[in-house]
């Protein structure tokens, strides 16, 4: 029996299979956070993928908070309703899960689509003032503002209403992006945050504002359905976050009721040293995983069945996410399945991909 097959459940939400598509950015919006036909089709693929939970991209909480202006949004309530118009299509294809990460890109943002080089906005693109920890570039951008304390009080405000718009189209899982060296990353990372305040210095002041965050959506999320983050474990640089700091973050969300963590890493200096290869960052999951006790998903160039399988039967992590690889072949758990002996709902229109399907069987009458 394969275990990337077996079901795995968090509160009253149970995932059919330990596979997850990982939250990627489309920067494919209409200008104004809003789903596009672009998610139609990019999600309508993951909606019959077979995939456990499908996560949408990072989901920009306010304007302020987008990465490019094209960036899918859940800062107002006409976003929700452009998310709900692809979802309630989405959620008839399969037995998927359907999470949303809730972001904010801080000192990241204000930049191109990544295919257009990520270069800062001209006034005429739209610009706009990015805000961070501190005023500190991260390099090559323009200098964001540093946040007060009614900034915070902004920004806190914006992930929790944000959280109730996704709780009331219904999405089951809910991951506070807090990686990849955007907005609550900034203030852990030692890089960015330079405040003389109680926002600043040591760790646990680095820590306060990211954990009021969460306490904000956990505030609003229902406590049946799934609230996670997503850490970026570690900067890979000296001076940086590192693992043993992520630990201690880890154990706090815990204890303020996170559900899972997503182990991602770096993001937060060119400088970083990331030692890619396959499964590069499980180590980084493992450490959070046996340290704090809590449900971790792995991700990070996860590409083969049997890679996936041992990390799920050796209780290496919980689930295992994929991103390139989806976008490469949006059917990777029918393959998957059909390489571990695992089971997967097959939309009755494609069933006669299924090379057991190929041998002139299928033209019998169907029992059901
Ligand atoms: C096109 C693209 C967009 C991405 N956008 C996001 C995002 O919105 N939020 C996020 O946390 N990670 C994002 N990532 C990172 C992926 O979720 C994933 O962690 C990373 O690609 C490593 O996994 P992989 O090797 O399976 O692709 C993105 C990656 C890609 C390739």
């Amino acid at each position: 029996m394969s275990k990337l097959f077996s079901p795995f459940t968090i509160n009253d939400v149970t995932f059919s299979n330990r596979i997850v598509v990982s939250p990627m950015g489309q920067y494919s919006g209409d200008g104004n956070g809003n789903a596009t036909d672009w998610h139609m089709m990019h999600l309508g693929n993951f909606a019959v993928s077979g995939a456990g939970l499908v996560i949408l991209e990072a989901s920009a909480v306010e304007r302020r908070g987008c990465v490019s202006p094209f960036d899918l949004g859940i800062w107002r309530d006409e976003n929700a309703v452009a998310i709900d118009r692809v979802l309630s299509f989405c959620r008839k294809q399969g037995e998927s899960k359907w999470g949303i990460q809730l972001a904010h890109a801080g000192r990241k943002g204000a930049v191109t689509p990544a295919w257009l080089g990520q270069i800062p906005l001209t006034e005429e693109q739209g610009q706009w003032v990015m805000r961070s920890a501190s005023a500190i570039p991260y390099p090559g951008r323009e200098t964001p503002e540093a946040m007060t304390r009614s900034d915070m009080d902004d920004v806190t405000a914006a992930f929790r209403q944000a959280a109730v718009r996704a709780r009331d189209i219904g999405i089951d899982v809910a991951e506070v992006h807090n990686a990849h060296g955007y907005l609550l990353h900034s203030f852990l990372t030692p890089f960015a945050n330079q405040r003389d305040d109680a926002y600043g210095g040591t760790l646990e002041n680095r820590m306060r504002f990211p954990l009021e965050v969460f306490a904000a959506v956990r505030d609003v999320w229902p406590a049946d359905r799934v609230l996670g983050v997503r850490l970026s474990v570690t900067d890979w640089a000296d001076g940086g976050w590192s693992v043993d700091d992520s630990i201690v973050f880890a154990g706090r969300l815990k204890e303020l009721g996170c559900d899972y963590i997503t182990a991602s890493s770096g993001g937060s200096t060119p400088d970083q040293q990331i030692p890619i290869g396959p499964g590069y960052q499980i180590p980084l999951a493992e450490a959070i995983r046996q340290a704090v006790d809590i449900p971790t998903m792995g991700v990070g160039l996860i590409t083969e069945p049997l890679q996936a399988e041992e990390l799920i039967a050796n209780d290496r992590v919980d689930l295992v996410a994929l991103g390139r690889g989806f976008l490469f072949n949006p059917r990777w758990p029918w393959h998957a399945a059909f390489a571990l002996g695992g089971q997967i709902a097959i939309a009755h229109p494609y069933e006669r991909s299924h090379p057991a399907m190929r041998s002139g069987d299928f033209l019998k009458p169907r029992q059901s």
